[in-house]
């Protein structure tokens, strides 16, 4: 793939998702399920709740990670910079979207370079993790690291979206193997995460066993990549198949209790689908409802 179908690819990715509809047709993240459960005597000082966490050795103000989305073209560059200056203006932590662009060409790599704005918020690099397949290693992952100035990689696995696209890279064998690579080598945080399809529960327990210092369940319920891939195919029989599609994978609700189960004490992004508050703030039960955090926030089935 050239560089200038990558950066077209990113400007499609980003008109699609804000001109066409992509969402699910049936399929919901399942968060509209559970409630809070209203607790008349709280026995805490509302003065004394706190909202802060310490997540991959950073302090955030909220327990809220802008998810990985763009770079690696002038409009994705410019979205990037508005993003991280909400993110250190807020305290919140942000993930940038995948920096194979600029790896391939390094005059886009200003698109992925807000540590100007945000010199202290928690920083993410992203990448596709099928690039692992395709002759990326540790070198790439160290300089998706350098190169944008992150705290941390996250790689993300999509191979619903990858063989939609007519581009895509489908040699997913052998994977889960050189992700371990990466998690062992790199010396810093690796966090693996899927696009909006969700990660199993065997999913997560090998991501464990492979030594990610958290996993973004990225369910579905929000954005359907089949939507936004359908959108972008050109041929009627292309665009069939990813109409088949459009309501596949495991809602976020669900993804995050399979993912909980995998690993208990592990801490867990619950992104997909929350385009709201109150079901970002149902969501939000995943992270606290770990071992190993604040039990701030308790919810049950309705
Ligand atoms: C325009 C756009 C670009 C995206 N690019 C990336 C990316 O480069 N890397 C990645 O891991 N996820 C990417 N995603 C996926 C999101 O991080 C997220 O996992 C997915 O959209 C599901 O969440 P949602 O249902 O809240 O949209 C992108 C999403 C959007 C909308």
């Amino acid at each position: 793939m050239s560089n200038d179908q990558i950066g077209s690819r990113k400007d499609d990715h980003i008109r699609i998702n804000l001109e066409e509809d992509v969402s699910f047709s049936q399929l919901t993240t399942g968060l509209e399920s559970y409630r809070f459960t209203h607790q008349a005597l709280p026995e805490v000082d509302l003065d004394a709740v706190r909202t802060d966490v310490t997540f991959l050795g950073k302090q955030l103000n909220f327990p809220l990670l802008i998810g990985s989305m763009t770079g690696g073209s002038p409009t994705a560059g410019r979205l990037n910079r508005i993003l991280a200056k909400a993110a250190q203006k807020t305290g919140v932590g942000m993930a940038l979207g995948s920096i194979r662009a600029a790896l391939e060409l390094p005059q886009l790599a200003w698109t992925f370079q807000v540590r100007e704005v945000a010199p202290d918020c928690l920083l993410l690099a992203n990448l596709g993790a099928i690039q692992l397949n395709y002759g990326y290693g540790l070198e790439e992952c160290r300089r998706a690291l350098d190169m944008s100035g992150a705290d941390g990689l996250i790689l993300h696995l999509n191979p619903l979206q990858e063989a939609l696209q007519v581009e895509g890279n489908t040699r997913f064998s052998g994977l889960l193997h050189r992700i371990e690579t990466i998690c062992t080598g790199l010396g810093a945080p690796v966090i693996v995460k899927e696009v909006g399809h969700g990660l199993s529960e065997q999913a997560a327990r090998q991501l464990l066993d492979a030594g990610v210092a958290a996993l973004d369940v990225a369910g579905a319920g929000g954005t359907s990549w089949s939507q936004v891939e359908l959108h972008r195919s050109v041929t009627p029989s292309q665009q069939e198949i990813a109409a088949a599609f459009r309501d596949w994978g495991i809602p976020t609700a669900e993804a995050l209790q399979q993912a909980r189960r995998a690993a208990p004490t592990l801490p867990l992004i619950a992104s997909g689908g929350r385009h709201d508050f109150d079901r970002g703030c149902r969501g939000a039960i995943s992270y606290s409802q770990g071992p190993a955090a604040n039990r701030h926030v308790r919810c049950r089935r309705r």
